[in-house]
């Protein structure tokens, strides 16, 4: 065990010096030089005389350690590996699954650089705030289908997750926005690479960019973006949110697409039984948002009454303003 992973399971507790000396079997000043590394790193640390150190509960720095105890299963951690900056989490996991990382496979970040969101958008990831987490996943039976079935999937896991950890009801826009209070606080980007020869889907990699405090958005996001708090939140750590997700989402594979996670999505989905206006690249109309069918189409009643099944591609639904 390490130093902060027994602080983190104690979060907001003292432990005197000489009870993590022994835990850990090291010396007493080998805890304190412990202790003045973690705050380097930007921890805060209450040592109090008597009482020894405590991690303050205000720390929301993303680690492993941090996310251990809130993990279901601890042999997850095996997979999850995070950094302080990278130039994109789903970049980093992609390269990952090409040299065969495994299932579960987990990339985090505390801010990236180059934050890529859909149709090659820029998603604004500064540190402190967000959590910049990519999955890969590598389900034994994948069809057409399954790359916007994970996105499904992680929009459900996401919203769940928010559910346990705040009494927050956050919806979702089809296909991977989910909103709270009118504002998008997460994103979602499925990647899925195709081997060449057979056509087949080799793995997909699902990045979620959830703001978990209000950063300094820049002007032009200002009034379209928002986050599940508007400061650090001592029970709602960005590390509990990436093991709640985590404890979600690698999973057996049958989740991905059966009806009850169907059911869970729509019953979050914005705009279902509304009139909305559709953007495609043969032009815009107007249609009723009828249903998600089992491969995460959107259903449309057009206003002629034709029926008509939209994939994500290069749709996008807005609420019709009238
Ligand atoms: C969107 O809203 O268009 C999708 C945004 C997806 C952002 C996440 S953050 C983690 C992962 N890494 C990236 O570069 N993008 C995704």
């Amino acid at each position: 065990m390490f130093i902060l992973e027994l602080l983190e399971s104690k979060r907001g507790q003292h432990i005197s010096g000489e009870d993590i000396a022994r835990r850990l079997n090291i010396s007493r000043n080998s805890v304190w030089k412990a202790m003045k590394d973690l705050e380097k790193d930007g921890y805060r640390i209450d040592a109090a005389t008597n009482k020894g150190y405590s991690l303050c509960e205000d720390n929301d720095i993303v680690s492993v350690q941090g996310i251990l105890p809130f993990l279901s299963k601890k042999e997850l951690s095996n997979n999850i590996h995070v950094y302080e900056s990278l130039q994109s989490t789903n970049k980093t996991a992609k390269e990952r699954a090409v040299s065969g990382a495994e299932h579960g496979t987990v990339i985090i970040a505390d801010c990236q650089t180059e934050g890529k969101g859909r149709y090659g958008r820029k998603f604004y990831s500064p540190p402190g705030h967000g959590l910049y987490m990519s999955l890969i996943l590598r389900p034994e039976r994948i069809w057409f289908a399954t790359p916007t079935l994970i996105t499904a999937f992680a929009a459900v896991s996401v919203c769940e997750s928010i559910e346990a950890i705040t009494e927050k009801a956050p919806q979702i826009k089809w296909v991977n926005d989910i909103y709270l209070n009118g504002l998008k606080v997460c994103g979602i980007l499925t990647e899925a690479v195709t081997d060449l020869e057979s056509g087949n889907i080799q793995w997909i990699v699902a990045g979620i960019g959830l703001n978990v405090s209000t950063p300094d958005f820049p002007k032009e996001l200002n009034t379209i973006a928002g986050a599940v708090f508007a400061s650090v939140n001592p029970s709602a750590t960005r590390n509990r949110f990436a093991a709640e997700i985590i404890n979600r989402m690698v999973t057996p594979e049958y989740q991905y697409g059966n009806h009850e996670m169907l059911d869970q999505y729509k019953k979050r989905l914005m705009m279902l039984g509304d009139k909305v206006l559709i953007c495609s690249p043969q032009g815009e109309y107007t249609a009723v948002a009828v249903d998600i069918d089992e491969t995460g189409r959107l259903i449309v009643k057009k206003d002629d009454g034709e029926i008509a099944a939209l994939s994500s591609g290069e749709i996008s639904v807005s609420p019709k303003l009238s």
